[in-house]
This record gives structure tokens, sequence and C-alpha cells, in this order.
């Protein structure tokens, strides 16, 4: 087993690094205290072409690794973990949707490649009040009327909503054939009826902008119809499959954000006379910490690699997402510890790190469901 990174790993990860730092630490604090998206950051990066570099050139991707596009995601949420789950949806959620579809090569292409170009940002609308674990139990619903569907409904928790050129809507055609009946649409911003709802107010993850989508009478092209009548379920499970090994790479760039300003911090801060990185007892947190982000880092790249070798992902997806985000909690909860009164404070950034975890718990799928996903499989005869 080969554990180095290719050349284009390499240099995708460093490219990233050198973003993270150079364009969005600077203005991290206030983004998170004003609750605002780098933008103009994220057109910047889009303009590389990084969002599309996992998909088919055929589509308007790069034909790169997959493995390549998670190390750019874990680097950016080293410094920002909002930009890092904007870039997941974009990449994993929206260009992912479109790229294992049904559609025809022109429609993948006439979507996927301006978001690849970084000039079109992409959406995910599948979560609604009553549909959230229970992804089935969808209530928004498109009726066909000649060569387009009307759609009607409501979605929720809608990452880069706000701003989204395009968006992956999954719906009902049949609401008495329930999931056999789930449908997929891309609808445009703009499109008469379409318009974003409540904006939400969140714990963590500040800048990443979050909100409802509202459908009244959307009248959308069949063509837009990416998903057929009983295909739907199955594509939201595949690109949710692709989407959380992004929150994992997110998780796992919180972990070691968090991790690097503690061991800094305690090379610094000196009580009882010495640094507070010569006490053995926070010497050994830190080395148990350190094994666990890489395992972390172990799983998440197995889940990567499968996906990117055309092998069943779907199990490794779902552990890296438990594990990277478990210990990306824990990891940030001991380095607000480590770093005492400190650590509780904004500037020294951990307490916003800790509050960024929480959400990897939960989105693109509970832990429990991850849990149950793994399980299923043991259990399957
Ligand atoms: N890939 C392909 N097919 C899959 C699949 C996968 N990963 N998972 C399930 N399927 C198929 C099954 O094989 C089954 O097919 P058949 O009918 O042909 O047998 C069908 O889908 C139904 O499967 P289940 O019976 O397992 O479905 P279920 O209703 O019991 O639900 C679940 C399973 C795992 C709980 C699923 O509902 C789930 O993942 N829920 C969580 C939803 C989620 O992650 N939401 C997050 C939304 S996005 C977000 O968080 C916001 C954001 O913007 C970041």
């Amino acid at each position: 087993m080969d554990f180095k990174l290719t050349e284009e790993q390499l240099r995708v990860q460093q490219m990233a690094r050198e973003f993270a730092e150079k364009d969005l630490a600077p203005g991290v604090i206030e983004r998170d205290m004003n609750s605002t998206f780098p933008l103009d950051e994220f057109n910047k990066l889009g303009a590389t072409g990084i969002y599309g570099l996992p998909f088919d050139p055929k589509v308007g991707g790069q034909g790169g690794s997959y493995l390549s596009y998670i190390l750019a995601v874990e680097e950016v949420s080293k410094v920002e973990a909002s930009f890092g789950i904007a870039f997941s949806v974009n990449t994993s959620l929206f260009c992912g949707s479109v790229d294992l579809s049904s559609a025809s090569d022109e429609i993948k292409k006439k979507y996927i490649a301006p978001v690849a170009a970084g000039k079109k940002i992409g959406s995910f609308a599948l979560t609604e009040p009553d549909a959230g674990s229970d992804a089935a139990g969808q209530k928004t619903v498109a009726v066909q009327d000649g060569d387009h569907y009307i759609i009607n409904g409501s979605k929720c928790f809608n990452t880069n909503g706000p701003f989204a050129d395009f968006t992956v809507v999954y719906c009902l055609t049949d609401p008495a054939l329930g999931i056999k009946g789930m449908a997929a649409f891309i609808v445009e911003k703009g499109t008469p009826g379409f318009r974003v709802g409540k904006i939400e107010d969140k714990m963590g993850i500040h800048s990443a902008q979050v909100s409802d989508m509202i459908l009244e009478n959307v009248r959308v092209p069949a063509e837009n119809m990416i998903a057929k009548p009983g295909e739907g379920f199955k594509l939201a499970m595949k690109a949710l499959d692709g989407g959380r090994i992004g929150v994992a790479a997110q998780a796992l760039g919180i972990a070691k954000g968090a991790f690097r300003i503690a061991r800094d911090y305690m090379l610094e801060r000196e009580q009882f006379g010495k640094p507070i990185a010569f006490q053995q007892y926070l010497q050994f947190t830190m080395a148990q910490l350190q094994t666990e982000i890489e395992a972390a880092e172990g799983l998440l790249y197995k889940a990567a690699i499968r996906k990117e070798m055309g092998e069943p992902y779907t199990v490794p997806a779902a552990m890296a997402k438990l594990y990277c985000s478990d210990v990306a909690m824990k990891v940030t909860t001991q380095a607000v510890q480590m770093l005492g009164g400190n650590g509780y404070m904004r500037e020294y950034q951990v307490e916003r790190m800790m509050r960024d975890a929480k959400i990897t718990q939960i989105y693109e799928g509970t832990n429990e469901i991850q849990k149950l996903v793994i399980a299923g499989a043991l259990f399957r005869k």
C-alpha cells in the first residue's frame, strides 16, 4: 500500500493551503462575527478550476483525483470551515448530483462547466421541515405541464441557497408513490416563483449562508429533470455519499487547524516556570489527539481513494464522516481547554472552531444515520 500523495495531490494541497493562509485567514474572525460569506475569495479560488477538479473534461471538469479535491477542502477548512462546506456542497452535492445523474452529457456540461470554472455556484435542496433524517418524507411536488414541470413546496437548511445560481431540487412527481416517485430537477436562480426564504442564524459556521428555499408554481423545462421519477432518492443518496467525504474533510481540517493553534500556544505560554508544552499531562493529551487525527486521516483518504477507483464507498464515506466529525469535536473542545481563558476568546479562534465542529456531526446525515448505514451493511444478509 502506497501512503504517498501524487504530484497532483501535493500541488493542489499546496495551492489550497497558500490560498487559505493568504486570502482567507486575514478576515476570518470578522466574517464569523458579521456572518458574511467571502464571495470574492470563493470566486477567486473557483477561477483555478478546482470546483470541477474530479469531473470528466467532457462535462467541463479536469479529470483530476477526488482525493486532490478532498485535500483542498481540508486545507481551506483548517482556516475557515464555512468556506469548506460551501466548497463541498458546490462540488460534491451540486456537481456530484448532476454528474451521477442520468441527464445527457449536454445538460451535464451546461450545468457543471460554469460551476467548475468558478463562474456559477450550486446548491442541493433535499431537506424539508418534515424530511430531515427521513429524507424519503418529501412534500415538495412537481406536476407535468406539457414540456415543463410545475414545482411547489419548500426546502430548508440549504447551504449556498442565498447566492446559488443553480439548485438541484429533489421532489415527488406522484406523492402516492412516495420514494418511488422521487425525481430531481435543476432550478436556476431568477426562475419566477423560486425564492430565498429565511436565512438561518446559526451556532457555528457563521459565514456559510444557509437558507430556506421557497418554490411557488416554479416552471422548469422537462429537460432539467436530471433524475426521472423513482431515480431521485438513489441519486440523492449517491451524491450524499460523496458529500459525506467532503464533510469529513471539512471536519479533519477543523481538527488540524485547532490542533496547530493549541500546539503553538503550548510552546509559547509559560506557567510554573516553563512552557506548558512541557507539562506531561498536556503532552499526553496532545499525543492522543494527534493519533486520533492520523486515524481520521486514514479513514478519510481511504474513502476518497475508493470513490476515485470506482469501488463501493458508501460505508467508507459514512465511517470517515462519523469518525472525522467526532475527532473534530474532541480536538476543538480540548484545544479550548488547553488555551484556558484565552481559548474562550474569539481572537484565539479555537472557540469558533469548536462551534464550527459541532455541525459536522449533524449535517449530510447525522452521525446516528452514519451508524445506521454502517450497521446496515454489517448485518445485510
Ligand atoms: N447509494 C445508492 N442507493 C442507495 C443508497 C446509496 N448510498 N442508500 C440507499 N439506497 C437505495 C436502497 O438500495 C434502496 O433501493 P431499493 O428500493 O431498490 O432497494 C432505496 O435507496 C431506499 O433505501 P432505504 O430503504 O435504505 O431508505 P430509507 O428511507 O430507510 O433511508 C437513510 C435510508 C440512510 C436513513 C437515508 O434516508 C439518509 O441517508 N438520511 C439522511 C439524509 C441526509 O443525509 N440529509 C442531509 C441533507 S443535505 C444537508 O445536510 C444540508 C447541506 O446543505 C449541507
